[in-house]
C-alpha cells in the first residue's frame, strides 16, 4: 500500500525475499521499460541467468509510466516492484496464482506479464472492470476504432453549444471540476456512452480508459497523501475555489488525445497468453465461486485497518461510469468491503457486534481494543470487524489453497489515537488458526505516514 511520499527504511536483518524486493525497489527508475515475458519454468524455477535476471530487472525497474500498469492510479495499490519482486526471489511459489483482493490489479497483470496463470477476486465490480481491461488482448482494429472514437470525443468536447449533458451526482461537484471542464466532460462522456452502444468492447474498454485518466488530470484532486484530497481553498463549503484557467474545453480534448496515445503504446505489445480469471465475489467466501483446494500461490494485499474506504477514492471513477448511483448505494457497497467506513458504513459500525462464535483475539489485543473504546467505540468495532472479516477471509482462502500452496500477504500495521493494532501479529495467528504452518512474518519497510507505522510480509503454507 505504498505512496509515493512514503520512505522505505528497511531494518538491518533481511530474509532472502525481503531483501529481493528491497533491492528491486531501489533500483534506477529511470530505466527503460521492457516488455516483461519471461518464461513460466524461469520464473518458478527462480534460476535465471545474469543476462535474463538483468533483463527482468530492467524491465521492473523500468519506467512503469510505459506499461499498462499506469493505466489508473488508486493510492492504495501496492508496487508492481515488490509483486515481481516476490515472482522473481521466491523459488517456492507455484502456480496457478490467486489475488483475492484485486484491487486495481497489479498481481494479475504481474503474473501475465510473467506468462504465471492467475485468477483474481475483488468485491467491486468497477476494479473487476479496471482489472480485465488491463490483461485484455487488443487487435490492431480495435486500437485503431479507439483512434476514430476519441476523435468524435475530443470534437464533443470542444463543441460549446447545444444542450448541458448529464454529469453525476457527485456531491459538491464544483470542487472536483470547473464549470467549463465539467461541461466539456458531461459532452465528451455522452459521446463516450453513444461509442460504447455500436463499438467493439476493447474499443470501448481504451476509451472508458482514456476518459477515467483525463477526468483526473483535469479535476483539483490531489494524490499526493495517502488518500484523495482536494486543492487549497477547495476542502470547504463556502470558500472560493481556485479560478479555471482560460480554454478548459481544449485542455480536457487535448488531454483525451494524449490519453489515448499512451494507452495505444502500451497496449498493443501484447501480454502473454495465459488462463486469467476475474471474479466479482466476497474474499470471505471465496470456496463459493473459485474451485477448492486448487491454487498453488497467493499474493495479495489485503485492505488495512486503516479507515481507507475505496469507495471514496474510486467515487470520481465510478460515478462517470455509472458503477455508482447515489451517496447511499456507495455507502452500502462500502459496507460490504472489509475495512469500509464510509457514509451509512459509519453508522452500521455504531449497531455492529460480533456473531456468536466469532474468532478471539486475545488478551492483548482486547486491551489495546479497550484502550481504543475509551476514546472511540466506532473505532473500536471498527478494528473488531476487520479481524472478524479476515478471519473469515484467511478460512475461506485455505479451502482454495491445495496443501503446500504458499500465501504472501503484504499489510501495514495501524494506530488509533496512542494505540498501535499489531494486524500483522493478528492475522499471523489466524493462518495458524486456520491450519497453515511455517507462519512468518518479515518487516518490508517503515511507512512515513506516522510514526510505529510499518509493512509486511507475512508468509504461510497451507497444510
Ligand atoms: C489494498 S486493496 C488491493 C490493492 C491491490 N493490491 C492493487 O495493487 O491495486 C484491497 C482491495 O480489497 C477489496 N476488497 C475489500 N473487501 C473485499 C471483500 N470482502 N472481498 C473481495 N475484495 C474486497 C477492495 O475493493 C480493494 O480493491
Amino acid at each position: 500500500m505504498g505512496t509515493p511520499q512514503e520512505t522505505d527504511l528497511l531494518p538491518a536483518s533481511l530474509s532472502p525475499s525481503a531483501r529481493a524486493v528491497r533491492s528491486l525497489s531501489e533500483m534506477n527508475q529511470s530505466s527503460p521499460a521492457l516488455t516483461p515475458q519471461r518464461s513460466r519454468s524461469n520464473a518458478r524455477a527462480g534460476t535465471e541467468s545474469a543476462g535474463q535476471t538483468s533483463r527482468a530487472e530492467l524491465t521492473f525497474r523500468g519506467n512503469l509510466a510505459s506499461t499498462r500498469h499506469a493505466w489508473l492510479r488508486l493510492t492504495p495499490a501496492y508496487s508492481v516492484r515488490l509483486v515481481s519482486g516476490l515472482l522473481t526471489a521466491q523459488s517456492a511459489l507455484d502456480p496457478p496464482f490467486l489475488d483475492p483482493f484485486c484491487g486495481t490489479g497489479t498481481t494479475l497483470l504481474a503474473c501475465t506479464e510473467h506468462a504465471l496463470d492467475c485468477d483474481t477476486v475483488d468485491i467491486n465490480p468497477f476494479l473487476i472492470w479496471l482489472a480485465r481491461s488491463k490483461v485484455g488482448s487488443y487487435s490492431r482494429a480495435q486500437l485503431a476504432e479507439a483512434q476514430q472514437g476519441i476523435s468524435r470525443m475530443r470534437r464533443s468536447a470542444q463543441r460549446e453549444q447545444g444542450r448541458a449533458a448529464w454529469a453525476p451526482p457527485i456531491h459538491r461537484i464544483e470542487r472536483w471540476w470547473g464549470p467549463a471542464t465539467l461541461a466539456a466532460l458531461s459532452r465528451s462522456n455522452a459521446c463516450l456512452e453513444q461509442l460504447t452502444q455500436s463499438c467493439s468492447r476493447g474499443a470501448a474498454n481504451l476509451l472508458r480508459l482514456a476518459f477515467c485518466q483525463v477526468l483526473i488530470e483535469r479535476s483539483r484532486a490531489h494524490f499526493g497523501h495517502q488518500s484523495m484530497s482536494f486543492a487549497p481553498g477547495s476542502a470547504n463549503a463556502g470558500e472560493d475555489l481556485a479560478p479555471e484557467p482560460p480554454g478548459a474545453a481544449a485542455d480536457v480534448a487535448s488531454s483525451l488525445g494524449q490519453a489515448l496515445e499512451r494507452l495505444v503504446a502500451t497496449a498493443s505489445p501484447g501480454l502473454p497468453a495465459t488462463r486469467r480469471r476475474l471474479f466479482l465475489a466476497d474474499a470471505r467466501r471465496l470456496d463459493e465461486k473459485l474451485p477448492v483446494a486448487h491454487y498453488g500461490s497467493v499474493i495479495t494485499s489485503p485492505p488495512y485497518a486503516n479507515r481507507m474506504s475505496y469507495i471514496r477514492e474510486l467515487r470520481p471513477y465510478m460515478y462517470w461510469l455509472r458503477y455508482l448511483e447515489d451517496r447511499t448505494r456507495a455507502g452500502i457497497l462500502d459496507w460490504r468491503a472489509i475495512g469500509g467506513t464510509w457514509g451509512v458504513a459509519t453508522s452500521n459500525l455504531s449497531s455492529w457486534s460480533p456473531e456468536p462464535g466469532a474468532p478471539l483475539l486475545g488478551a492483548d489485543i482486547e486491551a489495546r481494543l479497550a484502550a481504543i473504546a475509551e476514546r472511540s467505540l466506532v473505532l473500536s468495532s471498527y478494528v473488531r470487524k476487520y479481524f472478524n472479516d479476515m478471519s473469515a477471509h484467511i478460512g475461506s482462502l485455505g479451502r482454495v489453497l491445495r496443501p503446500g500452496g504458499r500465501a504472501l500477504f503484504v499489510v501495514g500495521n495501524s494506530k488509533f489515537y496512542d494505540v498501535v493494532v499489531p494486524v500483522e501479529q493478528v492475522l499471523a495467528r489466524q493462518f495458524e488458526a486456520a491450519g497453515f504452518s511455517g507462519v512468518n512474518v518479515e518487516t518490508l519497510r517503515k511507512r512515513s505516514s506516522k510514526k510505529e507505522l510499518y509493512e509486511f510480509l507475512i508468509s504461510a503454507r497451507r497444510r
